[in-house]
């Protein structure tokens, strides 16, 4: 039987919540991940030291092992240069969220004012603080992210020492983007690796399989795919894991995320396998993510093995991507 061992896997991109929820989902993500980047988006968002702080320790007693980093993320407003530096350890990235986007993102950025972004930009690049961006306009579903790409370049450009990851892709436009500025990275999903938005909304409508950027063309899944399974050097996985109880996904008004971090591992086997690339898995989980955000991971290895795996049907009250089906691949167990 064909095993995997992978060392130190990271997901640098998860919403845990908080409450009940973070208790259901904190164990399950710190079970196969050496650490995860924490999405800031609560209600209301992380936006001060003690916010970090409380979070950090709600998700350290949620968590069942000790052998997991929850690196800790702000929500961007202007940020003084000196605010920034009381918070510098604390924290590993801010993230930014176009007003209205998304869930909880109604505190986020109006407009891309540069000068009135530049001091806490110009901070964030002195400290070697990353910036995290939900990249998505406002205009039609379809065209938000490509719509987008124009800010990365002003934000690139403008702030070449700046590292900035573009959370999620899900376009050609963003893969093709990648390669023009230095400091340009990007965060891919394992969903957006495996559907299209025919899965979401071409049959029967899948609640379970709607998020923010919704999932786009075969042609745009096929640049990811394109470039995870080479784990080009400057892509990372980030899951976008992201849990809403069943009754806020299987309503009208539908919110919008995938809770994939119980399978996620398993699933990426399964695409790597298929593909013949289980060598370039390492670098897609770990080691890019590693050297771009200069993390020292805690020590943990995943053994995966080609063995069935029956996805349940719910995790306390969530309802997971592929409920109910057969995973290719299974995690044998985790040292
Ligand atoms: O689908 C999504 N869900 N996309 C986001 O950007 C936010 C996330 C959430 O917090 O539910
Ligand atoms: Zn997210």
């Amino acid at each position: 039987m064909k095993t995997v061992t992978l060392t130190m896997p990271l997901d640098m991109h998860v919403h845990l919540r908080d409450a009940e929820m973070l208790n259901t989902v904190a164990p399950l993500t710190s079970y196969s991940f050496s650490g995860a980047l924490v999405m800031p988006n609560l209600v209301p968002p992380v936006k001060t030291v003690e916010d970090v702080r409380g979070y950090r320790h709600r998700i350290k007693v949620a968590m069942e092992s000790d052998d997991f980093e929850p690196y800790m993320t702000l929500f961007y407003q202007n940020y003084s240069r000196d605010f920034l530096i009381s918070i510098q350890d604390e924290i590993t990235a801010v993230k930014l969220y176009p007003s209205g986007v998304t869930t909880n993102s109604e505190g986020g950025v109006e407009s891309f004012d540069i000068e009135s972004m530049r001091e806490t930009l110009e901070a964030m690049a002195e400290l070697g603080i990353v910036l995290c961006v939900h990249g998505e306009t406002n205009g039609f579903v379809m065209d938000r992210e490509a719509e987008f790409m124009s800010v990365y370049e002003m934000l690139a450009q403008n702030f070449p020492k700046l590292k900035i990851v573009m959370e999620h892709i899900t376009t050609r436009e963003a893969v093709e983007m990648l390669d023009r500025y230095e400091n340009l990275y990007a965060t891919i999903t394992v969903h957006h690796l495996m559907i299209t938005l025919d899965d979401v909304a071409g049959g029967m409508l899948r609640p379970h399989l709607f998020c923010k950027p919704i999932a786009k063309r075969p042609h745009d899944r096929d640049a990811l795919l394109k470039i995870v399974l080479e784990a080009h050097p400057k892509v990372m996985f980030g899951s976008d894991s992201a849990p809403h109880p069943r009754h806020a996904k299987e309503s009208c008004g539908c919110g919008a995320g995938v809770f994939t971090a119980p399978i996620a591992l398993q699933l990426l086997c399964a695409i790597f396998d298929e593909h013949d690339k289980l060598e370039n898995l390492q670098a897609f989980v770990s080691d890019n993510a590693q050297r771009i955000y200069g993390i020292c991971a805690e020590y943990k290895e995943v053994v995966l093995v080609e063995h069935d795996f029956v996805v349940p049907q719910m995790y306390g009250s969530i309802v997971p991507m592929m409920a109910g089906e057969t995973l290719k691949w299974s995690i044998e167990r985790v040292d």
